[in-house]
C-alpha cells in the first residue's frame, strides 16, 4: 500500500486536521512513511495567517518537487488546509508538479481523492467548495487507527468565525462559525475514554461561540458552558482543557466553571493582541484594555494559580510607539505565563491589510524583540515561583527534549520533565519542582525514582 507523509503548518486546528487525514488514511491501508524523501504521497496542511506561513509552505513544495524530480521520483504532491482553501487552483499553475489541492471542509475526502490520484483515474484534483456539515467530519483519531493508546486527544468542535477581526484571513479560509452537536461531540470524548485518554482539548477557531445558534443559554450558562458541563461528566476523564476562546465570550458562567468543575485545568488561553483600546477597537476586538485586565483579575481569583497565556501582534497598521508601550505595560501587569509574539502580516481582502500608516519592518522588528524580552521576562518569573511546589502533571511518554526522560504538563500547561519510564505515561503524578529552564520545569528524580512515592491514592493507577 501506499506511504504517505504529511507535515504540517499552523496552529493546533492545523495538527488535529492533519491528524485525521493521517487516521483517515491508515484505516484505508496507506502507511505513514519516516520522512517525505520515501513517501509515496507528500501533503502539506498549511497556514494562511501570516505571509511567512505561506511562504515556507510554498518553499517547501518548491523544494520537494525539484528533489523528487532528482531522484527520478514523482510522489503525488498535494496542499491542505487553509493556504490551499484561499489560493486554490493558483497553486497548480504555479507549481505544476503539484496533483491535489484540498480546502479546509474536504479533508474526510483524501482518501478518495488519492485513490483516484494513484491508480490515474485524475490527474490534478481541486476542491475547496463549501459542504454542508463538514464541521462532524473531523472525528478519527491517529491512535486509534493505529491501535495505539493516546493519553491525551483533540477534539474539533466548530469551524469557522464569525469575529471579523480586521486583521484576520481565518474567516475566509475557515468560513463561517458552525458547530457540532453537543451529543455527538459527548459520543467521541466517551469513546476515547473508553480507548484510555486521560485528557481533552476541546478546539475550534473561537470556541466560545459554539453552538450560539444552536444551544441558547440554560440558566445562564452559554452553549459552551453547556458543552463543558457534558464532557466534565464523562467518567474516567481527568482533565478538560480547550482552546482558542475569544476574551468577549468568557461571560461569569464561564469564569465561574473553572471553580465548579474540578477537571477542568487552571489553564485560559486568552488572545489579547493589543494593550492599546485604540488599536483594539481598529482590530474590532470587541473588549477594552480595562475589560481584559478585569477578566484575568477574576480569573486569577478564581484560582491564584491559573496559567494565563496570550497572542499579541506587534505592529499593527498605525500603531504608535507609545500605543505599543501600552502594550508592553499590559504585558509588565498580567505577567503572562506564555505568549505568542507576532509580526503583523497583512493578508489580502482583510480591511487592516488597506488601512493607513503601516509600521516600517525595522518598528516591527524592535518592537518585537523588546516584548519578548519582557514577556520572557515575566514568564521565567511565574515558572519560578513554582520552584519547591508541588505539581500535578499528567504523564505524557518521553520528554520531546530528552527522549531519556519522561514529561507530563501541569494543570496551568507547563511542561515538567522529570526521570521517569514507561509505567508512568497516563498516570497524573504529584511532583516537587526542582529548577526551571526555557519554558520548562524539572521535577525531583529522587522522589520520583521511590516506588513508594506518596501521591494521593485517588489520582494515581497502578
Ligand atoms: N498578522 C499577524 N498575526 C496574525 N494573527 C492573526 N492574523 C494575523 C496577521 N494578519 C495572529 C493572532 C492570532 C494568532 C493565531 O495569529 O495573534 O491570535
Amino acid at each position: 500500500m501506499p506511504s504517505v507523509f504529511i507535515k504540517t503548518y499552523g496552529c493546533q486546528m492545523n495538527e488535529r486536521d492533519s491528524e485525521a487525514v493521517a487516521a483517515q488514511l491508515v484505516s484505508k491501508g496507506y502507511s505513514l512513511a519516516p520522512n517525505e524523501l520515501v513517501a509515496d504521497v507528500v501533503l502539506l496542511n498549511t497556514c494562511s495567517v501570516r505571509d511567512q506561513a505561506e511562504q515556507k509552505a510554498l518553499g517547501k513544495m518548491g523544494n520537494l518537487a525539484g528533489v523528487a524530480r532528482k531522484q527520478g521520483r514523482s510522489p503525488i504532491l498535494g496542499f491542505l488546509g487553509c493556504m490551499a482553501q484561499s489560493r486554490g487552483r493558483e497553486l497548480i499553475d504555479s507549481l505544476p508538479e503539484v496533483d491535489l489541492v484540498l480546502g479546509t471542509q474536504k479533508f474526510h475526502r483524501t482518501a478518495e481523492y488519492l485513490n483516484d490520484l494513484l491508480a490515474g483515474r485524475s490527474r490534478k484534483i481541486v476542491d475547496i467548495e463549501e459542504e454542508a456539515g463538514s464541521q462532524g467530519t473531523i472525528r478519527e483519531h491517529l491512535a486509534a487507527a493505529e491501535g495505539r493508546k493516546a493519553v491525551s486527544a483533540f477534539v474539533s468542535i466548530m469551524q469557522g468565525c464569525n469575529q471579523h477581526c480586521t486583521f484576520c484571513i481565518v474567516p475566509d479560509t475557515r468560513g463561517p462559525e458552525r458547530s457540532r452537536s453537543i451529543p455527538e461531540i459527548v459520543a467521541e470524548c466517551e469513546e476515547l475514554v473508553a480507548q484510555g485518554v486521560r485528557e481533552i482539548t476541546l478546539l475550534g477557531q473561537i470556541v466560545t461561540s459554539f453552538g450560539r445558534r444552536d444551544y441558547p443559554p440554560v440558566e445562564g450558562r452559554s452553549g459552551f458552558v453547556q458543552l463543558l458541563d457534558a464532557v466534565h461528566a464523562i467518567s474516567g476523564l481527568q482533565r478538560l482543557r480547550f482552546t482558542s476562546p475569544h476574551p468577549k465570550g468568557y461571560g461569569r458562567d464561564l469564569v465561574e466553571a473553572y471553580g465548579r468543575l474540578p477537571k477542568l485545568v487552571e489553564h485560559a488561553h486568552v488572545p489579547v493582541q493589543s494593550g492599546s483600546n485604540r488599536i483594539l477597537k481598529l482590530m474590532h476586538r470587541g473588549y477594552t484594555r480595562e475589560r481584559f485586565l478585569e477578566l484575568v483579575e477574576e480569573l486569577r481569583s478564581v484560582h491564584p494559580g491559573m496559567g494565563v497565556t496570550t497572542d499579541i501582534i506587534v505592529g499593527f497598521p498605525g500603531e504608535t510607539d507609545s500605543e505599543f508601550e501600552e502594550t508592553v505595560d499590559l504585558c509588565r501587569v498580567v505577567e503572562f505565563d506564555q505568549a505568542y509574539l507576532f509580526k503583523y502580516s497583512a493578508r489580502k481582502g482583510t480591511p487592516a491589510a488597506t488601512m493607513d500608516h503601516p509600521v516600517p519592518e525595522d518598528v516591527i522588528e524592535d518592537r518585537h524583540q523588546r516584548l519578548l524580552e519582557v514577556i520572557n521576562e515575566r514568564a521565567l518569573r511565574r515558572y519560578a515561583r513554582l520552584i519547591g511546589q508541588t505539581q500535578e502533571i499528567l504523564v505524557e511518554g518521553p520528554s520531546r527534549r530528552n527522549p531519556a526522560r519522561y514529561e507530563g504538563r501541569t494543570r496551568s500547561n507547563k511542561i515538567v520533565v522529570f526521570d521517569g519510564s514507561e509505567r508512568h505515561r497516563g498516570q497524573l503524578l504529584n511532583l516537587r519542582i526542582e529548577r526551571v529552564g526555557s519554558f520548562t520545569l524539572y521535577g525531583d528524580a529522587a522522589i520520583i525514582g521511590l516506588d513508594d512515592f506518596p501521591t494521593p491514592a485517588a489520582t494515581v493507577e497502578v
